[in-house]
């Protein structure tokens, strides 16, 4: 590991994880490219900028095996360091690849427009060979809108396509037939209007895609805007695999990660209208403690043994006495012998109190940072 910085030195001192709303508010917590799309079960920025600062120096290279939105990997390039994730989720690694990728800011702009528009110009898009989830969670109208943009997106240089596809995503979330106050975890389509727990009023369901389109498109180039003022030209890599067993083009000096709770999420089921619009390739077999797994004693044993073989994988092919950083909320006291498995000393264990992590969850939510090395 490369030696602390004066910055460090100072964090050392000062390693206060649980900020309060006011401390960070929210425009702070969703900056630049950090909510370029909702995602569900992320860690805020903060965290991961106090670790780099403390633990790490520029030039570092760092790992993240669940790297899930891209948020490690964001954090590190502005702090100067290669990044490298691993994500199982197809959605995740488009996601994390589309925050981090470098662009022609004013090209990506003008064919970001340019879809939109040829979009417009087709807004007939046949709706007939669509999967039944897409017909039963869309009126016909979102989903005409939807499809247009889609194939608009088709004529587009592949960079430029993959920006548009998370555009089209966020979209098609906020087109779903669902009530305003349920994007997280709609059960079933709302078809008629309702009391809205949001507006304080009744709503309708949404008719129409095409205002987010819009609306998502200029958000989108403002905050891949704003990271272009803040980011470094240090490389970035995202790998679609399983932790367990990837294989790294490079070696990192380190990690930093949040790795999935036990039966608390599921990761591909959260983004299904990114997989069923865009045909990504489904691997919800291979997620770790996935929500649809339950938490059953065998549930846990496999999550144990699952992430002993990560973090196993992981220590292997780290350099040595890398410093590694796992975040977790370890309810069923899981990680002593997830740690001892993979041969990781636990030097240090930081608490902090969690405010919103995820939505419209109610009461209080701690988790330990755990400070490790390779034993
Ligand atoms: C808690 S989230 C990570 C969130 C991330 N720290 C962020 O800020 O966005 C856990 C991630 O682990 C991923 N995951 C689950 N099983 C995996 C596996 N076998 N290999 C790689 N990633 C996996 C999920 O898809 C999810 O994106």
């Amino acid at each position: 590991m490369a030696g602390p910085t004066q910055d460090a030195l100072y964090a050392e001192i000062d390693l206060e994880l649980s900020w309060s709303e006011d401390e960070l508010p929210q425009v702070e917590r969703t900056k630049y490219v950090h909510s370029l799309h909702p995602y569900l079960g992320k860690y805020i920025p903060q965290l991961v900028e106090v670790f780099l600062k403390r633990y790490f120096a520029p030039g570092s290279r760092i790992y993240d095996p669940f790297v899930g939105s891209g948020t490690t990997l964001v954090e590190a390039n502005v702090f100067g360091a290669d990044a490298l994730g691993c994500d199982i989720s197809a959605f995740n690694c488009l996601l994390s690849q589309v925050k981090t990728a470098r662009y022609s800011l004013g090209e990506l702009e003008l064919a970001l427009r340019g879809a939109l528009e040829g979009a417009r110009r087709n807004p007939g898009a046949t709706t007939q060979n669509v999967t039944p989830w897409l017909r039963q969670w869309y009126a016909p109208g979102a989903l005409s809108e939807l499809l247009a943009y889609r194939e608009a997106i088709e004529r587009l240089e592949a960079r430029h396509a993959d920006v548009a596809r998370v555009i089209l995503s966020r979209a098609a979330r906020s087109a779903r037939l669902t009530t305003h106050f349920d994007l997280d975890f709609p059960r079933s389509p709302t078809t008629e209007p309702y009391y809205c727990h949001k507006h304080k009023r009744t709503c309708r369901p949404v008719e129409e895609a095409w205002k987010f389109l819009l609306r998502y498109t200029t958000d989108t180039v403002r905050r891949i805007r704003q990271f272009a003022s803040v980011r470094s030209d240090r490389d970035v890599a995202v790998l679609h695999a399983d932790s367990r067993n990837v294989i790294l083009p490079s070696q990192p000096t380190g990690v930093i990660t949040s790795p999935p709770y036990p039966g608390l999420i599921d990761y591909h089921e959260q983004h299904r209208y990114a997989y069923e619009l865009l045909g990504l390739r489904d691997r919800r077999d291979e997620e770790i403690g996935a929500a649809a797994g339950g938490r059953s004693r065998s549930a846990l044993a496999a999550y144990v043994e699952a992430m002993s073989e990560v973090f196993d994988n992981t220590a292997s092919q780290l350099a040595c006495d890398g410093c590694v950083l796992i975040v977790v909320n370890d309810s069923h006291g899981l990680y002593p012998a997830i740690l001892e498995n993979a041969g990781l000393i636990l030097e240090e264990r930081v608490t902090r109190h969690v405010n919103r992590r995820t939505g419209r969850r109610k009461g209080e939510f701690f988790e330990d940072v755990l400070v490790c090395r390779a034993a």
